[in-house]
Parts: structure tokens; C-alpha cells; sequence
């Protein structure tokens, strides 16, 4: 059970973390963060309709993935996952909490902040915590400074975090996941402005990967008519780095000395995480080119090409 819930957090990657005041708003919202690409939510115990909004959403979306956030007490855990909750956050580490989870099966992520709270997360047998709150605590400095001594532990990192910093926390192999309010605020849906909230999951989704481009590669025949291209790039005052299979005009424009993937060609990006950016861009209609994984010392994706092609260019993640 735990695993498959970490999973989805980390394959996902952002975790809205809400407060509703009015449960007859919990439908629209949940179907506004599934139409943003976000078939999960963390529903804050901060006002009284969280219970009756956790059981609304699950039984209109049941695969929706639904955690309780700001979890103080065993009767809220129960009341939780009675309605639907598949996780349970809390704001700090109470043992006991922790334990009522541990002995229902139920995944839980408690906060902490400090090395004192890890070493005892990590003693109650947890390895998925909450760093909250996370901007005022250090930041991703901190993460990746905790992580020395403990480096089990992963991180799902609130508290401050908006479309401006998440990146800096998403590109840390220690984070599985940015949470908050910034997509779904209070206001926003008692307002029930569900075309902004589907606009903000889907720009933090976006912005989570860490797509950045890295270059071009242009299709050739033959290493002559490579060299050609490259001789003709030359004038342009790019620097021609022979290899193999390729060669690098100042490593944005990559001539093929063949026929390689893609008709004309193919487009490189960076990312975070490969495997996180390949569960994304399958909701969007893409799928891996299984044949042309291949993995880092980890066993991690390091790069992958997709099926499609963009306007005959194949395209391929590289892992940053
Ligand atoms: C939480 O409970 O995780 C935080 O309240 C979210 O913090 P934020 O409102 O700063 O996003």
C-alpha cells in the first residue's frame, strides 16, 4: 500500500494541499486538479467540512489519489480514512500517529524540520517524510544537507513553495514532491475559479520536470555530407567536436553522420527525472521507445526516446 502511494506522489511529482471550507465546492475542484493533469490532492483537517470532502471526491473519483493533510489526532486518521483518504500528513512527528498508521497499513508522512525529528522518523521505521516548513526551515539547502546523514530518507517538501521555487526543490534527487496551496488557494475555491486551478496545476507539472532544451540533431546520409553541414555551420562561427555517430556544432546543433530517429531529425531535453517526465508526457498522449532506454550506474533512466515525433523530430529526454 505505502509504496504504490509514494509512487504515485513521485511519479507525479506535485501534490496540491488544500483548505476547503465548503464540501459542495469538493467535486469541482477535484475534477479542475484531474482536467490539470493532478489526480491527487491533500485535503487539509485545518476546517470541518475536510471528512466530508474527502468522502465526496472519493466517490465521484475513485481513482483520484486523496491524502488528509494537518493531521493532529488518532480520531481524525480514523475519520479520514473511514472517508476515503489514502494517506495521512501531519504538520509535525507524534509518534503516536505514527504507530495508529503503521499498525492499519496506512501510509503516513509526518513533518519535520530538524535532524533530531529525522533520526526519529527513521527509528519509527519511515523513510517518506514531510519537510515543512520547508522555505523557512532552510530550503533545499537543508534537504540535501539532512540527507548526509540520512540517506534513506526522501522528502515531500511544503510550506512556501510556489511556481517561482519548486524547481529548486524538484531537481534534488531527495525530493519525491513539491506540495501547497498555490494551486488551489482558500479563495480561489470558494470562487470556484476552476479554469486558474486547471492552469496552475498544469504550469507546476510543467515547471516540476525541469525541461530544459539541450539540442538539435540534424539528420545526414553520410559522414561526407556531415562534414558538409558542419563546414557550412562553421561560417557561423560554431565549433565543429567530431565523434563517432555525430558531430557537435557547440553542442546545440548535433549532425548525425546517418539516417538516425526521427525523419529530420531529433530534439534533446533535459530533465529531473526521467521516469517522472515519461509518466507526465504520457498524459499527454506520448509513450516511451522502450528499445531505446538506457540507464544510468543507479538503475535509473538516463536517457529515453519517445515514439512520437514532433513535425519529424524525434525526441529524447536526457536525465540532468
Ligand atoms: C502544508 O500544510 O503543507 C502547508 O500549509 C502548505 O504550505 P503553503 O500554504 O505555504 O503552500
Amino acid at each position: 500500500m505505502s509504496e504504490k502511494v509514494y509512487e504515485t506522489i513521485e511519479n507525479l511529482g506535485v501534490v496540491p494541499v488544500v483548505s476547503i471550507n465548503d464540501a459542495d465546492r469538493s467535486e469541482g475542484l477535484a475534477q479542475a486538479l484531474i482536467e490539470g493533469g493532478i489526480p491527487c490532492v491533500e485535503i487539509t483537517f485545518r476546517t470541518a467540512a475536510a471528512e466530508e470532502s474527502i468522502r465526496r471526491i472519493n466517490k465521484a473519483f475513485p481513482d483520484m489519489l486523496i491524502g488528509a493533510g494537518t493531521v493532529l489526532t488518532i480520531e481524525q486518521c480514523e475519520a479520514a480514512i473511514k472517508a476515503g483518504a489514502s494517506f495521512i500528513v501531519s504538520p509535525g512527528l507524534d509518534p503516536e500517529i505514527v504507530k495508529w498508521c503503521q499498525a492499519h497499513d496506512v501510509p503516513v508522512i509526518p513533518g519535520v524540520c530538524t535532524a533530531s525529528e529525522v533520526q526519529k522518523a527513521v527509528s519509527l521505521g519511515l523513510e517518506v517524510l514531510k519537510f515543512f516548513p520547508a522555505e523557512a526551515s532552510g530550503g533545499v539547502r537543508m534537504v540535501n544537507d539532512l540527507c548526509g546523514p540520512f540517506p534513506k530518507v526522501k522528502f515531500m517538501c511544503t510550506g512556501g513553495i510556489n511556481l517561482l521555487n519548486l524547481a529548486d526543490y524538484a531537481a534534488s534527487t531527495k525530493v519525491i514532491s513539491v506540495g501547497g496551496s498555490w494551486m488551489a488557494k482558500t479563495d480561489m475555491i470558494e470562487k470556484q475559479q476552476w479554469k486558474e486551478i486547471t492552469a496552475l496545476c498544469q504550469q507546476s507539472l510543467c515547471s516540476v520536470q525541469g525541461f530544459k532544451f539541450i539540442h538539435f540533431g540534424i539528420n545526414t546520409p553520410c559522414f561526407d555530407d556531415a562534414c558538409d553541414a558542419a563546414s557550412k555551420f562553421w561560417v557561423f562561427g560554431m565549433k565543429p567536436d567530431v565523434r563517432s555517430a555525430s558531430t557537435f556544432m557547440d553542442s546545440s546543433i548535433e549532425i548525425m553522420h546517418s539516417m538516425f530517429k526521427g525523419k529530420c531529425g531529433h530534439v534533446g531535453f533535459f530533465c529531473f527525472d526521467v521516469e517522472r517526465s515519461l509518466s507526465y508526457l504520457s498524459s499527454r498522449g506520448f509513450t516511451v521507445d522502450s528499445d531505446s532506454i538506457k540507464l544510468d550506474e543507479k538503475g535509473r533512466i538516463k536517457v529515453a526516446y519517445l515514439k512520437q515525433e514532433i513535425a519529424g523530430f524525434a525526441i529524447h529526454l536526457v536525465r540532468a
